[in-house]
């Protein structure tokens, strides 16, 4: 019998990705998907064709034990989030509900289909959890690069909300004997990555000034430092993290750090453009606090799952940006239309 992933967050960047590598696998996907008329749904259906889809929502408890009954799933991948961060300053309370208690409610249902109790620890064959920690949660780093020792201190609602997913994670693995681990990933992107991250924004903003739709790029804080991976690497991660002996929390990054100002030097460059005529700083787009500083430790993860990023910084700049002027120049939405999706 094929080994059963149920995904949530099937509809963003990480899950078509990890959708892919575990159907590569040799897996039977399942994907939770929400609301009556979620706009991203048909491109779930059509370009993930394998993928069988179950409604729920990370809001809504039962939904999300009833997906467990019906998947009856190995493992489960909890990518479901809200996931922007300048959104979390905005709707402080949904975050904490989606991207906080959204992880209370998938360890519990699976805590409930599987009879789990603080008497009746996890059974043998018991379903894996991975959670989707975050590098926000160090925020103000106390020290560089950051490993699985370094404290946290998160600098947003949605860096805190995520501190609770990783803490309570870590509390059901100890209470209930339960297989349930984190991975605290570093930025990843891609071509399928949303519109508003800072990446995306400027190979989108690249291709549409190189095809003479816009003059100019409007961004904010350019020195904050990130360690951008490529997010067909970092869903690797993910599935080695579930196939390991022992359920264990690890950092995923790859260990080198560039400022917003050299991604955008990159992404022009890549595109035979001077940055300097074209970007324009907008202080209404710094944030409240922001993250100055992340870089990856990620020894352990090379050491202990045998997991190597394959996608360098310059490359992962210049994927983007040739995807994204290919896009435009066909006349595709870019949140519609991808044709970088599979
Ligand atoms: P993404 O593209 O923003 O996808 C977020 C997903 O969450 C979407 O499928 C969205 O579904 C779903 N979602 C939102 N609210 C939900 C709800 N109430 N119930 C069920 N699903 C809901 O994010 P991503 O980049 O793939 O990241 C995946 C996960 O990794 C997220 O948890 C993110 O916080 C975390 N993470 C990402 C990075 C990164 O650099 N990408 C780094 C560290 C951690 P709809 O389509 O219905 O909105
Ligand atoms: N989005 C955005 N838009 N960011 C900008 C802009 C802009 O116009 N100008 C400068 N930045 C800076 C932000 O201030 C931030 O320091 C950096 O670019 C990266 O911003 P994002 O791409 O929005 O990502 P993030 O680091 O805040 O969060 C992402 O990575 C986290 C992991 O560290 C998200 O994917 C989170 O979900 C993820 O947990």
């Amino acid at each position: 019998m094929a080994r059963r992933a149920l995904i949530t967050g099937i509809t963003g960047q990480d899950g078509s990705y990890l959708a892919e590598h575990l159907l590569r696998e040799g897996y039977e996907v399942w994907g939770l998907v929400r609301g009556q008329a979620n706009p991203r749904v048909p491109r779930v259906r059509r370009l993930l064709q394998d993928v069988r889809l179950v409604r729920g929502d990370l809001l809504d408890q039962g939904s999300l034990i009833s997906a467990v009954e019906k998947a009856q799933p190995d493992e489960v991948y909890n990518l479901g989030a809200i996931s922007f961060v300048p959104m979390s300053w905005e709707q402080a309370e949904l975050t904490g509900e989606v991207t906080g208690m959204g992880v209370l409610r998938v360890l519990e249902a699976i805590r409930v289909c599987s009879g789990i109790t603080a008497a009746r620890r996890s059974p043998a064959g018991q379903i894996r959890f991975y959670q989707a920690s975050s590098s926000e949660m160090f925020g103000q780093v106390r020290e560089t690069p950051q490993t699985e020792r370094t404290p946290f201190h998160p600098r947003s609602p949605y860096g805190v909300a995520k501190a609770y997913g990783h803490f309570l994670t870590q509390n059901y693995r100890e209470s209930y004997g339960m297989f349930a681990v984190s991975g605290i990933l570093f930025n990843h992107e891609s071509p399928r990555r949303g519109a508003e991250f800072v990446t995306r924004k400027v190979s989108l903003g690249v291709a549409r000034i190189k095809l003479g739709m816009a003059s100019e790029l409007r961004l904010g804080n350019l020195e904050a430092r990130r360690d951008w991976g490529f997010a067909g690497d970092f869903v690797r991660a993910m599935h080695l993290m579930l196939s390991a002996a022992e359920p264990e929390d690890y950092v995923i990054g790859t260990g080198r750090t560039h400022s917003v100002r050299e991604l955008v030097e990159a992404a022009f460059g890549a595109a035979g453009l001077d940055w300097e005529r074209h970007v324009v700083c907008d202080s209404s787009l710094h944030r409240p606090a922001e993250v100055d500083l992340l870089c990856a430790d990620p020894k352990k993860a090379r050491t202990q799952l045998g997991w190597e990023p394959t996608v360098s910084f310059e490359d992962l700049v210049a994927m983007m940006v040739e995807a994204d002027l290919r896009l435009l120049a066909d006349g595709r939405d870019p949140e519609q239309d991808n044709p970088s999706w599979p």
